[in-house]
This record gives C-alpha cells, sequence and structure tokens, in this order.
C-alpha cells in the first residue's frame, strides 16, 4: 500500500482528472502535473521536471499529445531517469495499444529502474465526450477516416481504476495491461448507441484520409495534428487493434464497463445537446 504523494501528470485531463480525483477520495496526497499546476509541469520544459518530481514517490505518467509523435521515447527516457534519480519508486504509464511508437516509450519505463506498469490501452469512449469529436458528435455528424472499423473502446474511468490501483497496491509492479471494453463496436455503432441515449439524429459518415485531412486545414488545424489524427486513424485503426483483451480483468478482477453505460450516463450529463445557433 503507498500512502506518500502521487505525482498525476495530465491533471486536467480525461484520465488524470480522475486518477486524482480517486486518489484523493482515498485520502492520498497529490500532486497536479500540468502546465496549470503549481508547481507548474511542461513536458517540453524540462527545467520544470524536477520541481514536479520532488518529495514524490510514485508519477502516474500521462503523455501529451500522444506517445505516437517523434521525440516522444527520448521524453520518457528523460523523465524517467530524472524521477528514478529522485527517489521515485513507482511508475504507471498510460500508453496507446497498437501503436508501434508507443513502445519505445513502454521500454524507456521499463528500463528506469522503477517498479513500472504499463495501460496499453485501446480508444477512450470519452473521446466522443470530452475531447476532439464532442463538437461533431453535438453538430449531429460525425465524418470520420475509420471505414467499417471496429474497436473496443475503453472508458476512462476503468482506466483510473486501473491506475489508482497501480499506484497504491501491490502486485502490479511489471504488469503490462492490455485495456480494452468488453465489446468490439465499429464507428458507426457507436455513434448509433450515443444517438440512441441522447435520444437525437447523430450520424457517422465515412471520410477518406485525404478527406478528413482537407477538413482538418479547412478549420485551421494545425500541421502537427493532422498528422497525429491520420496517423491514429490509419495505422491504429487498421484493424490490429479489432480484438479484446483483458487487462481490466487481470488488474481489477472484474470485467470493464460497456459503451452502452458509458453512453447513458454521459447523455444523462447533457453534454450532447445540439448545439445552438451561431455556437
Ligand atoms: N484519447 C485516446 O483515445 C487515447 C488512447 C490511448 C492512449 N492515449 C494517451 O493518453 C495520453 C493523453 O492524451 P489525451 O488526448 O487523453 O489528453 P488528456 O489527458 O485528456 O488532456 C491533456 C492533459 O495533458 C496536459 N498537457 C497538455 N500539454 C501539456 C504539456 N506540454 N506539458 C504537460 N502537460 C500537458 C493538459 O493539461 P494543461 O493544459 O493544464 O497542461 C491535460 O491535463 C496521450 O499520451 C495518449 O497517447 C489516448
Amino acid at each position: 500500500m503507498t500512502t506518500g504523494t502521487t505525482l498525476v501528470l495530465g491533471s486536467t485531463g480525461k484520465t488524470g482528472r480522475r486518477v486524482a480525483q480517486r486518489l484523493r477520495a482515498r485520502g492520498l496526497p497529490v500532486r497536479p502535473g500540468s502546465r496549470a499546476g503549481a508547481p507548474p509541469f511542461d513536458w517540453q520544459d524540462q527545467a520544470t521536471w524536477a520541481p514536479a518530481l520532488r518529495g514524490v514517490h510514485a508519477a502516474y505518467v500521462s503523455y501529451y499529445p500522444d506517445l505516437a509523435v517523434p521525440g516522444a521515447a527520448t521524453t520518457i527516457r528523460s523523465f524517467a531517469t530524472l524521477a528514478v534519480g529522485l527517489g521515485i519508486r513507482r511508475l504507471v504509464l498510460l500508453s496507446g495499444r497498437g501503436e508501434e511508437g508507443a513502445k519505445h516509450s513502454e521500454q524507456a519505463v521499463q528500463e528506469s529502474g522503477a517498479d513500472w506498469t504499463i495501460l496499453r490501452s485501446s480508444w477512450f469512449s470519452q473521446n466522443f465526450s470530452e475531447d476532439f469529436l464532442l463538437e461533431s458528435v453535438r453538430g449531429g455528424e460525425v465524418a470520420l477516416p475509420a471505414g467499417n472499423m471496429a474497436e473496443p473502446f475503453i472508458d476512462v474511468e476503468d482506466i483510473a481504476d486501473v491506475a489508482v490501483a497501480a499506484l497504491t497496491e501491490d502486485g502490479h509492479a511489471g504488469c503490462l495491461y492490455e485495456l480494452t471494453g468488453p465489446r468490439l463496436l465499429t464507428f458507426a455503432e457507436a455513434v448509433a448507441e450515443i444517438a440512441a441515449a441522447a435520444g437525437r439524429e447523430v450520424q457517422y459518415l465515412p471520410v477518406s484520409t485525404e478527406q478528413y485531412a482537407a477538413v482538418l486545414a479547412a478549420h485551421g488545424i494545425p500541421a502537427e495534428v493532422t498528422w497525429l489524427l491520420t496517423y491514429l486513424f490509419t495505422d491504429v485503426l487498421d484493424g490490429r487493434n479489432a480484438h479484446l483483451a483483458d487487462g481490466v480483468r487481470c488488474a481489477l478482477g472484474r470485467q470493464p464497463r460497456d459503451f452502452t453505460d458509458y453512453a447513458r450516463i454521459t447523455a444523462a450529463t447533457g453534454v450532447w445537446g445540439e448545439m445552438e445557433q451561431g455556437v
């Protein structure tokens, strides 16, 4: 059982926020790690790392924007080395399932000398409600270059549960958990579930990668973000992830949450209401 301060990186993001909430609910001290933290933590500014790491003995490591981007593994290796040098004993890394580049970052953490746990996760269900797909859902049309590919979307509540177990309990050191939901869904099926739960029309429109990139460019999305999104849709969603894994059950001894429950609970918050005119 861990009782010291835990640094939670990405503490204002989808998983980090939930990890921090869970630790605090257990009365465990948390140091929020983001550019808005005190002290601030910035992946792009190594001078911010040591102040965030001092006095901490475990860290939840959610990298931004993605472990697939060039240079991420070098950054993660530098961070893990510094962390261990400053006395951190436990590192829990959020990774992406099917991302070849992410494996280099996983290796860096595995070789750091800390007790490590890797959370190799599939696509988050919450991308539809807390990230780049929210606006599309609210606008009634989700146009993506995902064809008819099936993905075992995972609820980030499950990732947070596994992360907290790995941060606070014995028995997770040296474990690489592949975290998926309990069911494969195509994007068309996922959007249909959301539409049914929200009680409104939302369509999925399959588009080509080129069409998708052109739309992003027309909306002024930076080139590196367009590269990342098209990489994720072309490489990661090429079928390599179209199977289930048992990481949630291995780590927690229970089944992962189903997409239908995610859609029902999220719809009840009203987040998928239609956009107002002019918004
Ligand atoms: N989304 C998915 O489906 C999925 C699937 C598998 C793995 N992942 C992995 O999850 C990780 C998080 O991605 P996400 O899209 O879910 O984002 P997120 O965690 O929801 O949000 C980003 C977080 O990172 C922080 N952040 C942004 N820029 C930062 C910087 N330069 N330095 C330090 N912190 C920074 C933000 O806080 P501030 O703005 O306050 O700094 C925020 O807390 C990525 O490594 C990704 O590969 C995502």
